[in-house]
Parts: structure tokens; C-alpha cells; sequence
């Protein structure tokens, strides 16, 4: 007999945990769906088709997968490695009608982690988000803070008929990669998520990226958003330096900006640009992060 919603399981965000999940995602409503063995970069792929001199305007949204990517695209310009049969690598573009997009990284950044956090076991690490999205396991919470990175999110717009074209880009570790070939200490959703694989990965978090887009298109980045980034919030309470700011995360502001507590007690928000754990606290540096 299916659990009534009260007797599913929690883990420690609240979350439901250990849902089923449907083994490949075979369609959306509305959406095409292109799967490719290897392209450079499905961002790039997108962007260029749908955003190019001349192109086309898109109607309904598409969702470009990849076995594996040559020339992958992180944030800040760096490169996105994502190992073959470990990673899950996609992006999902549509047209949004609202010009304030600041913070819709943020909102997919939520929609992804409790969407996984949805299938994590009990005792598993507890996913979090390091402003503004990534997707971070967290091994020891604040003040300790310590994290391994195992999901990015690359969010590019353009103008276009009718609002923006949204190109939101995931990168995912599903599977340990191989030894010795990560950069950094990264985590995997499998270590929450025994037996995971990037098909079933993807057939949970792009219908929930889906309906993100479409309710953010609909209400903007409303406090219901910000309440749940909050109990994903891996920076709350952490000593951090942004820029020339140094102070501790105090939660994120309306439009999306990071709070910093400084130490005579003034906050102030931080729209861009990098945050790193501040050198000298218990908290690992960025290169972990
Ligand atoms: C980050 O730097 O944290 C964001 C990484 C986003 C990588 C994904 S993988 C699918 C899509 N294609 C790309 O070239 N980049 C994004």
C-alpha cells in the first residue's frame, strides 16, 4: 500500500526521502527532448541554435542531454569536467516572461537539491547549497562547515520574442568519478542515493526543473522561495570573505544577494562574484568548496 504523505520518510532538511523514481525520462509535456553520446557543450549548443544571428524563436522549451561533454562551461568562465557514465550533464532552455531573472540560479539551485535530497537515505550527508547554487554535500555544518562540491548550475539569458531566453545548465557528479580524476574533493549523489545513475537522476530533476521555471515565471523569487533556500542554506553562520567584505553568512536578501554579518554588526548584501570560507576559521577554503 503507498505511504500517505505524513508517513514518508524525513531526513534532516524535512525533506520526503527514498521515493521511487522512474527509471528514464521519456517525455515532457512540452518539451523536446535531444540526447547526444558527445557534444562540446550542450549550453553552448543551445545558446547558439536558439540565441544566434537569425535564429529561430523557440517555442516550448528543450532539454539537450550529453554522455559526455568536450568543452563543458562552469561559472566564471572555467571549465566543467564531467566524467562519462558518472555525470550527468544537461541543459534546459525556454522562453520566460519576466525581466527580473537575478535570482531564478537560486530558485533551480532549491529545485534541484530537495529533489534529490527527496531520494537521499537516512544518514546520508545532507545536501546544501553554497550561495548562490551550488549543490554541495555538507560533511560538518557551521561553524565547522565542511563541504564537497557535487553539482553546478550555469544560468545564460538572451533576449527574446516575448521575455528571456533561459538557458539553464546542470552538471552533476552521479557516480564517483574515477580516481585521481577529480580536481577538488567533490561528493556524488550516489553517496546519498545508492544506485543512482544519470538517467534516473534525470528523470527526477527535470520535470521538477520544469515546474520551477514555470512557477518562477509566475511569482518571481516570493518568500515561499526564499524560506526554502534558507533550510538548504550552507553559508548561513560561516566566516566568509566576498570581494572586500568579510563577515558571516546571514541568510540571503529579497533579490537574491548574500548576507554578510560583519563584525560591527552591519549586513551587508553581496550580488556577484565569488564567496570564499574565510582562511583561518575551522572551514576549508574555496578549493574545497
Ligand atoms: C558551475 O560552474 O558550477 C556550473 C557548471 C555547469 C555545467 C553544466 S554541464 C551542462 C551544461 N553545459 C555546459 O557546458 N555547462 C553546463
Amino acid at each position: 500500500m503507498p505511504l500517505r504523505e505524513q508517513e514518508v520518510p524525513r531526513n534532516d532538511a524535512g525533506l520526503a526521502q527514498g521515493l521511487s523514481a522512474p527509471a528514464r525520462l521519456e517525455a515532457l509535456p512540452g518539451v523536446a527532448i535531444e540526447r547526444v553520446a558527445e557534444t562540446g557543450s550542450t549550453q553552448s549548443d543551445l545558446l547558439e541554435r536558439h540565441a544566434g544571428p537569425g535564429a529561430p524563436p523557440l517555442h516550448g522549451a528543450v532539454l539537450r542531454v550529453a554522455g559526455r561533454q568536450t568543452q563543458g562551461r562552469g561559472r566564471h568562465g572555467r571549465r566543467w569536467l564531467g566524467e562519462s557514465g558518472a555525470a550527468l550533464t544537461f541543459s534546459f532552455a525556454r522562453v520566460v516572461a519576466r525581466a527580473d531573472l537575478g535570482a531564478l540560479s537560486l530558485a533551480v539551485g532549491v529545485t534541484l537539491a530537495e529533489a534529490l535530497a527527496a531520494r537521499f537515505a537516512a544518514g546520508a550527508p545532507r545536501l546544501a547549497l553554497k550561495w548562490p547554487n551550488d549543490l554541495v554535500l555538507l560533511d560538518a555544518p557551521a561553524p565547522a562547515a565542511h563541504w564537497r562540491k557535487l553539482g553546478g548550475i550555469l544560468i545564460e539569458t538572451s533576449s527574446a520574442p516575448g521575455g528571456r531566453l533561459v538557458v539553464v545548465g546542470v552538471g552533476l557528479n552521479v557516480g564517483a568519478p574515477p580516481e585521481g580524476v577529480a580536481e577538488q574533493a567533490t561528493g556524488c549523489v550516489a553517496e546519498g542515493w545508492p544506485g543512482a545513475d544519470p538517467e534516473t537522476v534525470l528523470a527526477v530533476l527535470a520535470p521538477a526543473l520544469a515546474a520551477a521555471l514555470q512557477a518562477f515565471e509566475a511569482q518571481g523569487f516570493d518568500a515561499a522561495w526564499r524560506a526554502r533556500y534558507a533550510r538548504l542554506d550552507a553559508l548561513e553562520g560561516v566566516a566568509l570573505v566576498a570581494g572586500s567584505v568579510r563577515g558571516v553568512g546571514a541568510g540571503i536578501a529579497a533579490d537574491g544577494s548574500l548576507r554578510l554579518r560583519t563584525e560591527d554588526g552591519e549586513i551587508v548584501a553581496v550580488a556577484s562574484g565569488e564567496v570564499r570560507v574565510r582562511a583561518g576559521s575551522a572551514a576549508p577554503t574555496e578549493a574545497a568548496a
